[in-house]
This record gives structure tokens, C-alpha cells and sequence, in this order.
């Protein structure tokens, strides 16, 4: 089994380059493979927090033209700029937002029990949850980005994707710790 290094190269250089997570590294990643955000992108970020994602994309898109909401169980962990928004809640109970966007992004992660089963059905609750959101708030060919965890599940997830998007692609980035089971679905043109 590989080796749990928590300050590992990825975490180290997020520190040094003022991210308050070394999770930026997955979104920059697959961002650059996949081109997802543009300057005036209207973006919903589920699962947020402490919010190097949101710091990311606050550095792409044009302060006046973008508009932000991020949402998560537990407070962020960086100031707001212009046009960026924050819910603290769970996406089992809040609205779903009113808003369209462009894409939605989705870091969630269940608090894990160690138990493989377990952790797999609560990260595909979560990505069912996020799948029918993104459904009710994308624009028309509007894209999705949403971390799962493989095994049981995962390629019924993918097929479910199939139906509503036009090209779906999955992609595990380089920062992504070794030996863990998560990888990213990036569901292209809502149909
Ligand atoms: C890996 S972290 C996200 C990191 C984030 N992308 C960043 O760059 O800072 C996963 C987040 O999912 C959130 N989360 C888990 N279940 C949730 C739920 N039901 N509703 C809202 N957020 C949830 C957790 O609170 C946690 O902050």
C-alpha cells in the first residue's frame, strides 16, 4: 500500500504559493486539459471549503464580469473578492440556487469512516446530489466537473452522465495521492 504522506511535494508548494489547500493543483490541471474556465464564466463550486478552487478561479475570470457561488458544510477559509458568494450548508438541504452557470465543480468528499464500502456510497450519494444539481442550474452546453470515488457505482455514474452531456471524460491528476481511490469525471455540454 503506498505511504500516507500528508506534507507531501503538493501540499508543500500550495503553502508556498498561498493556497489554502494543495487540492488547486486537481482543478489547475484539468482546467489546462479541458479549458473549462473562461473569463466571464458563472460557476458553481460545491464543496468549496477552505477554497483553493475559488482562489484559482478568482485568478481567471474578470472581477467584473464573473459571478461565484461556492457552498459547503464549514466555513471558507479565505476572504471573498468581487462577485464571489458563499453558502455554508448541505447540499442535501439547502435550495438548490435559482441561478444558471456556466459550470459546477464539485470537490466533495464525505468525511470517510476507513471502510471502502461505506466511503464509496457516501462520495456516490454526494455525486448524485451534485449530478442533480448540476442538471437544474447548468445553461444549455454548460459543463460539469465532479471528483468520485472508483469501484462500486462509478461506471453506472458515468453512463448516467453519458445521457445528459455530450462527451464525457475522466481524468485522475498527477496531484491526486497515491493510492486513493478518487478520480474526476468532467461531463462536457449539458444537452
Ligand atoms: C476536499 S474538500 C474541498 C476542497 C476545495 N475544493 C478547495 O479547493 O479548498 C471537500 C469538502 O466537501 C465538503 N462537503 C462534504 N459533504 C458536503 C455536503 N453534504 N454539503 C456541502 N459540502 C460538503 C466538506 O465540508 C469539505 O470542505
Amino acid at each position: 500500500m503506498a505511504k500516507y504522506e500528508r506534507k507531501d511535494f503538493f501540499y508543500v508548494k500550495a503553502k508556498q504559493m498561498g493556497y489554502s489547500a494543495r487540492s488547486v493543483f486537481k482543478i489547475e490541471e484539468i482546467d489546462k486539459s479541458f479549458s473549462l474556465i473562461k473569463p466571464k464564466s458563472k460557476i458553481l463550486d460545491l464543496g468549496c471549503s477552505p477554497g483553493s478552487w475559488i482562489q484559482y478561479i478568482e485568478k481567471k475570470l474578470t472581477p467584473l464580469n464573473r459571478y461565484v457561488l461556492g457552498i459547503d458544510l464549514v466555513p471558507l477559509k479565505i476572504k471573498l473578492g468581487i462577485n464571489i458568494h458563499f453558502i455554508q450548508g448541505d447540499i442535501f438541504e439547502i435550495a438548490i440556487p435559482s441561478e444558471t452557470f456556466d459550470l459546477v465543480i464539485s470537490d466533495m468528499a464525505p468525511k470517510t469512516s476507513g471502510i471502502k464500502s461505506i466511503d464509496q456510497v457516501k462520495s456516490l450519494y454526494l455525486c448524485e446530489r451534485a449530478l442533480e444539481i448540476a442538471q437544474k442550474t447548468l445553461k444549455k452546453n454548460g459543463n460539469f466537473c465532479i471528483k468520485i470515488l472508483e469501484g462500486g457505482g462509478f461506471h453506472e455514474f458515468v453512463k448516467t452522465c453519458r445521457k445528459s452531456f455530450e462527451n464525457v471524460k475522466i481524468k485522475r491528476p498527477k496531484s491526486t495521492r497515491p493510492g486513493s481511490m478518487e478520480t474526476f469525471i468532467i461531463a462536457l455540454g449539458l444537452k
